[in-house]
């Protein structure tokens, strides 16, 4: 097969990391890639447009188009390259508002019971509803804007003046453009957060292992939150108990509501938990895979993901194309000095060839080449990601750490605590 995997960050790298195992494959492209996706496929260049990429794959012969990111689903993607007889990954439009619109994916969760925050809608012409309604609000309460806000339209408010803040941030300063003309306001959840991906046909679905985010830039999870600073898998917190509950009030009716309202969801369908006293809580659903969850995801899954995913694509979804045999894997984000705010772009990294290991990948997000040299391009730089065959969290961290201390960039900054609460729960 020749398969193209459109996007630049650590996610994309691991999809093409994992797809570049399949006996079937034969070319793989990534547009644009990163240095990182250069080494095991093709980097391509595409000029923007949905028909470029379209006769990117004709003259190809691209028998999958695998869609990392979640703007060109929610922008129709999917639809378009299948108008054209090109087999995709990823679900169609109507299906990613799942994503794109919080206010619908709300909705769809009431309408079909399942378990989530608490929640109000308004939009830009009832800011005065909407001040009325938080001043006699419990606290904390939580404000969301409906559209995509690539991660940050999430404002947790512990009072009514944060609260009022936050309506003049996103209404008046219109601080998320058009994706704030209307907010979700919800009640805050006590508990420990968990991904979940399932790989769909929109019928038939897989769960990939659990794994856990960490969203804040500071340890302890503390201050800004950012596209996700590490991750690891499996997650403890999702025991097999709360992991049935999840498929059977959470997935499936998700899954089959997609289906009644007309919008059968292919693809990866993630779900961001809180696993609350009550149980799971759905905190928002992506149409995507994880980032940086994939990393530390993919690496503990055995058998064959291209067939997967390709099966999921052509609508008969082959479960035992994977199987899990079990381990452990940790994915520490190194991040340019100031991320999530201004920081610096075009530092030199050194130490990478330290790093390869049987136990070891270093996933490329941030990274450009300069010649010979890899410098830095973006704010997430590098998902350095250890894998092992046996359930040794500790030990996978060891190796992480390991490595990030011999990789080097101008002001690089990571969380040393990536995984604590897992090993505090399992002591
Ligand atoms: P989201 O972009 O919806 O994933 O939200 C970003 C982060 O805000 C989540 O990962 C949570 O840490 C936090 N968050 C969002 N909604 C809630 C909620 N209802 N209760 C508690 N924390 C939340
Ligand atoms: N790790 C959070 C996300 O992919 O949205």
């Amino acid at each position: 097969m020749n398969v193209l995997v459109l996007g630049s960050g650590g996610r994309e790298h691991a999809l093409a990391w994992r797809i570049s195992k399949s006996k079937l494959l034969k070319n793989l492209f990534i547009s644009p890639g990163n240095p990182g996706t250069a080494g095991i496929g093709k980097n391509v260049e595409l000029e923007p447009g949905k028909q470029n990429i379209a006769e990117f794959c004709k003259t190809n012969d691209i028998d999958l188009v695998v869609i990392g990111p979640e703007q060109p689903l929610v922008e129709g993607l999917a639809d378009f390259l299948r108008s054209e007889n090109i087999k995709v990954f990823g679900p169609d439009g109507k299906a990613a508002e799942i994503e794109g619109s919080k206010s619908f994916a709300k909705e769809l969760m009431q309408k079909y019971s399942v378990p989530t925050a608490a929640y109000k809608e308004f939009d830009n012409t009832e800011y005065g509803d909407a001040s009325v309604y938080l001043k006699d609000y419990k606290f904390p309460a939580v404000i969301k804007a409906d559209g995509l806000a690539a991660g940050k339209g999430v404002i947790i408010c512990n009072n009514f003046i944060e609260a009022e803040n936050a309506l003049k941030e996103i209404f008046v300063e219109k601080a998320f453009g058009g994706a704030g003309s209307k907010i979700i306001i919800e009640e805050f959840l006590e508990g420990e957060e968990a991904s979940i991906l399932a790989v769909t046909d929109g019928d038939d679905y897989v769960l990939l292992p659990s794994s856990q985010d960490h969203k804040r830039i500071g340890e302890g999870d503390t201050g800004k939150n950012t596209g996700g600073m590490g991750a690891y898998s499996p997650a403890p917190v999702i025991t097999s108990r709360i992991l049935n509950e999840i498929e059977s009030k959470i997935i499936e009716p998700v899954l089959e509501g997609m289906k009644k309202e007309g919008r059968k969801f292919s693809g990866c369908l993630y779900a961001g938990l809180m696993i609350t006293s009550e149980g799971p809580k759905v905190i928002e659903f992506n149409c995507r895979f994880g980032d940086p969850e994939t990393q530390a995801v993919l690496p503990l899954v055995g058998g064959d993901f291209l067939k997967l995913l390709y099966s999921a694509a052509s609508g008969k979804l082959d479960k035992k194309a994977v199987n899990f045999p079990g381990g452990t894997a940790v994915c520490v984000v190194a991040v340019s000095g100031g991320y999530p705010g201004s920081y610096k772009k075009g530092l030199e990294i050194l130490g990478l060839e330290d790093t390869d290991t049987a136990e070891l990948i270093v996933f490329h997000a941030g990274t450009s080449r300069k010649e010979y040299r890899i410098i830095t391009s973006g704010g997430r730089v590098l998902g350095v990601t250890a894998v092992l065959k046996e359930n040794d969290l500790q030990k996978a961290r060891t190796l992480a750490y390991g490595a990030l201390s011999r990789i080097k960039f101008k002001d690089m900054y990571y969380r040393r605590d990536i995984g604590i609460k897992a090993l505090k729960r399992e002591s």
